[in-house]
């Protein structure tokens, strides 16, 4: 029986660059699907699979991010007072216990894998913790993660979410080097961090959704530099491969937005608001007539 996992950290540190200027002084996981923060949606999918502790690896230019999970007694008052109930309780939907969240410090943007080694010392030795990368925003009937706790519970070890992706899109991801596969698990034998497309050696991705051993960490201390001058957290799940715990691909069901580049957030945002009922009829009748207009226009 493997341990429970309860604990994730969410690497929130980059500088989000792709959404510049807004990043300026927005932190890219505070923009919205819809009315909710990017971070809200991975928060929610953390809950859904057990999580209890989250651990946010920050950086300087991320307070708006803590704002966003304390309370704010003020405006609750001010939505009570108005009788504005519903309102009143998605926002306590939202609201994180006292001592739920940690925020830790990057000083330096040394890559992924440096992000999560920051998180070292919230969790003990043998504990498997989860991470989860707010960019990949994933809809699903069942959660991602709790889809991966699941089947975790099976085979422990280090698991990554997976996907198959275009094979010329590989070089964007860490890619899996599968030997074998029962159902949706993938026994890896290797995995490289961002490859050539004629290097990778197959075409299933990591996706941002992540259980691991602590012993991981100790892969990450040595801070060897992999693609792209970075710490990659894909180089020290790799480095655990034959020893002793097994790394499994999870090929999970739902569908990922890549929120992290312009194209997939706007896909995500036309998904999400056409997932609402109260905005579903209005924006789909939008869609469909902009959809004609441009057909008549080829
Ligand atoms: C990160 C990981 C990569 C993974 C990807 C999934 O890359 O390093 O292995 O495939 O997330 O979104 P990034 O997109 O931060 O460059």
């Amino acid at each position: 029986m493997v341990n429970k996992v309860t604990k994730a950290i969410f690497p929130v540190a980059g500088l989000g660059t792709r959404f510049l200027p807004a990043t300026k002084s927005i932190p890219k996981e505070i923009m919205t699907l819809v009315d909710r923060p990017l971070i809200q949606y991975a928060i929610d999918e953390a809950r859904e699979a057990g999580i209890t502790d989250f651990i946010f690896v920050t950086a300087r230019g991320k307070s708006a991010l803590e704002d966003y999970f304390d309370s704010n007694p003020e405006l609750e008052k001010t939505l009570a007072r108005k009788g504005k109930t519903e309102l009143l309780e998605q926002l306590r939907d939202t609201d994180m216990e006292s001592g739920a969240i940690a925020y830790i410090r990057q000083r330096e943007a040394r890559g992924l894998g440096h992000a999560v080694w920051c998180a070292r010392r919230l969790v003990s030795a043998n504990e498997p913790f989860a991470v989860l990368l707010p960019d990949d925003v994933i809809a699903g009937r069942v959660g991602c993660l709790k889809q991966m706790v699941e089947a975790y519970q099976e085979v422990g070890g280090n698991m990554v979410a997976a996907m198959e992706v275009d094979p010329e899109r590989v070089s964007n991801y860490g890619v899996i080097d599968p030997s074998d596969s029962d159902g949706r698990m993938i026994a890896a034998k290797g995995m490289v961090e961002k490859p050539s497309q004629h290097d990778a050696p197959s075409n299933l991705a990591v996706i941002g959704r992540y259980i691991l051993r602590p012993e991981v960490f100790a892969s990450l201390e040595k801070q060897k530099a992999g693609a792209g001058g970075e710490v990659q957290l894909t180089d020290a799940i790799c480095a655990q491969i034959g020893k002793g715990a097994p790394v499994t691909g999870y090929l999970f069901e739902g569908e990922r937005y890549d929120c992290g580049s312009k194209a997939g957030y706007l896909q995500a945002t036309v998904a999400f608001g056409l997932a609402r009922p109260e905005l579903h009829d209005e924006f789909r009748e939008y869609i469909e007539a902009l959809t004609s207009l441009l057909r008549a226009a080829e």
